[in-house]
């Protein structure tokens, strides 16, 4: 990515200071979205890894890596196959718990989206803990599919999700466009 690429996307990332609580400056990507330039130029950085990386599908994690993921599908002409919160999807699904701050989720994928064979890249707007994006990780193993990479539009480096994330990863790559 090029200097000035990676300029314009933190240009577009606003801060808020405490929110959702007190103490947390949360990374609101809402700016990037609404500027066209900014928006495409993200979503051909991460098309251009899908085909660097070989993947044949697009998984977009619910909610905001939905947001990022789709276009990602459509211009690099791949499935695109979203792991949702868990009671969303009407058919057969393969679901996985993880662990947050506070208490535990599950996300869920339909099983027949994925199957051996296929080379899934996962697509997020953040990894923090790095729970979620593993727990996508052990969905899409369960499937027989096989990870291609993670990709981020920003990974915050001191809550460690890099390190959590290596073992799922296999050796996959896993690339943020901008660590904070
Ligand atoms: C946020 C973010 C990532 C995840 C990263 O999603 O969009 O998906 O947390 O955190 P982790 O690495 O610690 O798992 P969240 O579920 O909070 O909200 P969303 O539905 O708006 O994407
Ligand atoms: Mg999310």
């Amino acid at each position: 990515m090029s200097a000035s690429t990676a300029e314009l996307l933190l240009s577009r990332i606003r801060d808020v200071p405490d929110y959702p609580v007190e103490g947390v400056v949360f990374k609101d990507i809402t700016p990037l979205l609404a500027d066209p330039e900014a928006f495409a130029a993200l979503t051909a950085e991460l098309a251009e890894l899908a085909e660097r990386y070989g993947a044949t599908k697009i998984v977009g994690l619910e909610a905001r890596g939905f947001i990022l993921a789709a276009p990602v599908a459509v211009s690099a002409k791949l499935g695109f196959i979203p792991v949702r919160k868990a009671g969303k999807l009407p058919g057969a699904t393969l679901k996985q718990g993880y662990e947050l701050e506070y208490g535990t989720a599950e996300i869920e994928v339909h099983a027949e989206d994925l199957a051996p064979g296929d080379r899934v890249l996962v697509i997020d707007d953040v990894l923090a803990t790095g729970g979620t994006a593993e727990a996508s990780l052990a969905l899409v193993r369960r499937a027989g599919a096989e990870v291609a990479g993670v990709a981020v539009l920003m990974e915050l480096g001191f809550l460690g999700g890099r390190a959590r994330l290596e073992p799922a990863l296999g050796g996959a790559p896993l690339q943020a466009l901008i660590t904070l």
